[in-house]
């Protein structure tokens, strides 16, 4: 089969297309023909082996210490079962399915090998692969955010980050759940954030939400530049922020900052489930949440793919198309 292979850390050109062997599924696993992946901000992080501050030791297991542990990235992908192993018995050849590789990845190669029990489910029978795939990673995480802190009609919800594949997955959530939206972006993404329902849009270029004066229920904070020691003027008592990105600071002093305070200050873990994956396609089905695909890019592409997502700019998903 055909894989995006990378043998050590770096830039873009350090991926290469290249034949491996076609993996052959186990007792309890299911070979997946993919697709569709996303090139995501984890598989830059990845790549690059650019982990927030003080996460490099914690991570080496998944990402390595001198060489990539994981060859092939890519943490999501939609596709069909080609063949199951002795024993499966949720899902059967034909089978079309959507879902995380999570640590595991290998998600930007012709084929993948996943346990039955991964977060994966079947794929809405009217949705392209392409758009499948790109509500997953964002998707998944908002729905690991809103299980910490549930949200309620009327909250304020503030989302730093808006345009990004969380971001968009959290605006359009918490537009769902009721909320009052604000989302954080560059004035160039205010219509994008508008269009997937914030009802106030913040320029970051002109306006720091932090010192603006207004106060939130519940901040999402997926840029990285608000931990609890700047975000903390912008919560209400008993607000949330919820770190999606977190350096092992924030980690570490996450627990007596909400003791303190007696705000929430939750760091967000990736846990991939199959119920967070159902997450975003139960709200895809009410029409609440819909995918955002900045660029499509194909396997042979991978390294202009990657080079998009190293500019921190994208919107929304950068769709790898693979079969
Ligand atoms: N904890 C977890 O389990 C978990 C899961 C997923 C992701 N993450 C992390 O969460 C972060 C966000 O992920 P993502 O997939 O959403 O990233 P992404 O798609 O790469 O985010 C790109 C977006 O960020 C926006 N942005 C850049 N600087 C900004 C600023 N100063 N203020 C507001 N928006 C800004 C950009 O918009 P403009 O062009 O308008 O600036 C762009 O649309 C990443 O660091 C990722 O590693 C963590």
């Amino acid at each position: 089969m055909r894989a995006a292979v990378y043998r050590k850390f770096g830039g873009p050109e350090v991926v290469r297309v290249e034949e491996m062997p076609k993996p052959v599924p186990k007792a309890g696993e299911v070979l997946i023909r993919v697709a569709a992946s996303t090139v995501s901000a984890g598989d830059h992080r990845m790549r690059a082996k650019d982990l927030p501050r003080g996460l490099g030791f914690l991570a080496a297991a998944v990402v390595g210490v001198f060489a990539p542990r994981k060859r092939v990235l890519g943490m999501d992908f939609a596709g069909t079962v080609e063949a199951v192993g002795e024993g499966v018995t949720t899902f059967k050849p034909g089978d079309e399915i959507v879902g995380l590789t999570g640590n595991a990845f290998g998600g930007h190669a012709e084929y993948v090998v996943l346990p039955e029990t991964a977060a994966m489910i079947a794929k809405p029978a009217g949705m392209s692969f392409e758009d499948a795939v790109a509500l997953v990673f964002g998707g998944h995480t908002v729905a690991e955010c809103v299980r910490q802190c549930p949200i309620k009609p009327g909250d304020e919800v503030l989302v730093n980050g808006a345009s990004g594949a969380v971001g968009v997955a959290a605006v359009q959530a918490a537009k769902a759940a009721g909320a009052v939206v604000t989302a954080v972006t560059s004035a160039g993404n205010a219509e994008l954030a508008r269009s997937l329902g914030a009802d106030h849009v913040i320029d970051y270029a002109r306006e720091d939400f932090v010192s603006a004066g207004k106060l939130y229920d519940v901040i999402f904070e997926c840029v990285g530049n608000a931990p609890f020691g700047r975000a903390d003027k912008a919560l209400k008592p008993g607000g949330a922020l919820l770190l999606v990105i977190v350096d092992l600071m924030g980690m570490l002093s996450a627990g007596g900052q909400s003791r303190r305070s007696g705000k929430r200050v939750i760091p967000i873990s990736f846990k991939p489930k199959a119920e967070d994956v159902r997450f975003e396609f139960d709200l895809a089905a009410k029409g609440e949440m819909w995918s955002v695909i900045d660029r499509t890019y194909t396997l042979d592409e991978i390294v202009e793919a990657h080079r998009y997502v190293d500019t921190g700019r994208k919107r929304g998903a950068v769709v790898l198309r693979i079969g």
